[in-house]
C-alpha cells in the first residue's frame, strides 16, 4: 500500500483496473464537466492563513453532525451501485467508513439492501439517502426500512428531479450488469435492464413534480432528522431552513446533475450566511486531501463527504480500501490543522482562509 500516499493514487488505480463502461459512470460528469472540474480546482481559489507558534502537541479532530459522533469531519456521501467496483459494495465501505469512526450514507439505488448494510456494518452510524418516487408509497416503505435497520438520518436528494445529461452514460446507455440488482426494490423496480438504462429508470420512476411540501410530507412520517442534498443558493437554503430541515449539504453531485453550476466549495459561502446557524451544512464535491477538508470548515461546513475517493479506495481492496482513504484524509487534516496553528475543529474559523485573489492583487 505503500504506493499510495494521496486520494489521486487511488483514483489513478482504479481507473487503470476498472471496465471502461465502469470508470465512465463513476468518474464522469454532465455536460462538458465543467462544473466536474471546478469542483477540484476551485479549493486553489483559497489560501490558508495559518498561524504559528500555538501548542499543538495535540490536535482533536473530531466533530458531530445531526448528533452523531464522528472521530473526524469527513464521511462517505452516497454513491449508487457500489458492486459495481468491488464484490463486498456497500457492505465493505460502510464497514470502513465504522472502522475510521465516521459516517456512512447509504444510496437509495444500492446493490447491497437497507437491511444487508445494517447487517453488516451494526456499529457504523448509518445515513440513509432517498429519492421521491412518484409512487409515495416506495417512498414511505423505504423510510420505514431504513429507520427499521437503524438508520440515523435521511439524506434527501434535491438536485435529480431529472437525470443529468452523462454523455458517456448515454454513449454506452449504462446499466447494471445481470448479476447485480438494485437490493432495496422488488424484481420489478430492481432492474435496468433492457437495455434502458438508468438514466430511463430515473425519469420514469423519480416524481418530477416535487416541492418543498414534500420535504414537510416526509417529515410527517418519520422522525428521523432530515437533511436535503443539492443545495446551491441561499434562497433554497432559506427554504429548506424554513420547512425544517435539520441539515443541508451544499453539492451539485460530484458534477453529475446540471452542468456550469458553481463548484461546491464556491456555492458554501452564500449558503452559510443563508443558514446562519439555523441547520447543520455540510459539503461534498472535489474534496480529496486534507486542505480541501480545512477549507470547507472555515468557509462553514461543519462535515464533508467524500463521494469517488470511497469507489476508488473500494476498487482497490474492498474495506481495506476505503479505510485506506479515509486514514489518508484524517492523517492529511490532522497535519493541515497542526500546521494553521489549529487544535480542534471549532478553531477552523473563516479568519483561517482568505481568497486566492486578496494576494494576487498585492
Ligand atoms: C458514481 C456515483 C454515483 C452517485 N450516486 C448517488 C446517489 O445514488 N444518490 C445521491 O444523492 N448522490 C449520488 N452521487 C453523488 C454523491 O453523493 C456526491 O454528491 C458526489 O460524488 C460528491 O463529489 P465527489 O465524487 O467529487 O466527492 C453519486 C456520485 C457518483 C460519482
Amino acid at each position: 500500500m505503500s504506493s499510495l500516499v494521496c486520494v489521486d493514487d487511488y483514483e489513478r488505480h482504479a481507473l487503470r483496473i476498472l471496465p471502461r463502461s465502469v470508470v465512465d459512470f463513476h468518474r464522469g460528469g454532465a455536460g462538458e464537466e465543467h462544473t466536474l472540474r471546478r469542483n477540484r480546482t476551485a479549493f486553489q481559489s483559497w489560501y490558508i492563513r495559518p498561524r504559528v507558534m500555538r501548542d499543538v502537541s495535540c490536535v482533536d479532530l473530531r466533530a458531530s453532525a445531526l448528533g452523531c459522533e464522528a472521530s473526524m469531519p469527513c464521511g462517505v456521501a452516497p454513491t449508487s451501485m457500489q458492486r459495481l467496483v468491488h464484490a463486498d459494495g456497500e457492505c465493505a465501505a460502510a464497514r470502513a467508513a465504522g472502522e475510521a469512526g465516521t459516517v456512512f450514507i447509504l444510496s437509495t439505488l444500492s446493490t447491497s439492501s437497507v437491511e444487508e448494510v445494517a447487517a453488516a456494518a451494526p456499529d457504523t452510524t448509518k445515513w440513509f439517502q432517498l429519492y421521491i418516487y412518484k409512487d409515495r408509497s416506495v417512498t414511505r416503505e423505504l423510510v420505514a426500512r431504513a429507520e427499521r435497520a437503524g438508520f440515523k438520518a435521511l439524506v434527501v436528494t434535491v438536485d435529480s428531479a431529472v437525470y443529468g445529461m452523462r454523455r458517456a452514460d448515454m454513449r454506452c446507455a449504462f446499466s447494471l450488469p445481470a448479476h447485480l440488482r438494485m437490493a432495496n426494490f422488488s424484481e420489478d423496480m430492481a432492474h435496468t435492464s433492457g437495455g434502458e438504462g438508468l438514466l430511463d429508470y430515473v425519469n420514469n420512476l423519480y416524481d418530477q413534480g416535487v416541492t418543498w411540501k414534500d420535504i414537510t410530507w416526509l417529515r410527517s412520517i418519520t422522525k428521523l432528522p432530515i437533511a436535503v442534498k443539492g443545495v446551491l443558493t441561499a434562497e433554497d437554503a432559506r427554504t429548506a431552513v424554513e420547512v425544517g430541515v435539520s441539515a443541508i449539504f451544499v453539492s451539485n453531485h460530484g458534477g453529475r446533475q446540471l452542468d456550469t453550476v458553481p463548484a461546491a466549495i464556491e456555492a458554501l459561502p452564500e449558503v452559510a450566511r443563508a443558514v446562519g446557524g439555523r441547520a447543520e451544512v455540510y459539503l461534498d464535491g472535489g474534496v480529496r486531501q486534507g486542505t480541501d477538508v480545512f477549507k470547507a470548515l472555515a468557509l462553514g461546513a461543519r462535515m464533508v463527504f467524500l463521494g469517488r475517493p470511497a469507489l476508488w479506495g473500494l476498487a482497490h481492496s474492498g474495506q481495506r480500501g476505503v479505510r485506506g482513504v479515509l486514514d489518508i484524509v484524517r492523517a492529511e487534516l490532522r497535519t493541515v490543522m497542526a500546521l494553521s496553528g489549529c487544535t480542534s475543529v471549532s478553531d477552523i474559523t473563516p479568519a483561517m482562509v482568505a481568497p486566492a485573489s486578496t494576494y494576487s492583487r498585492l
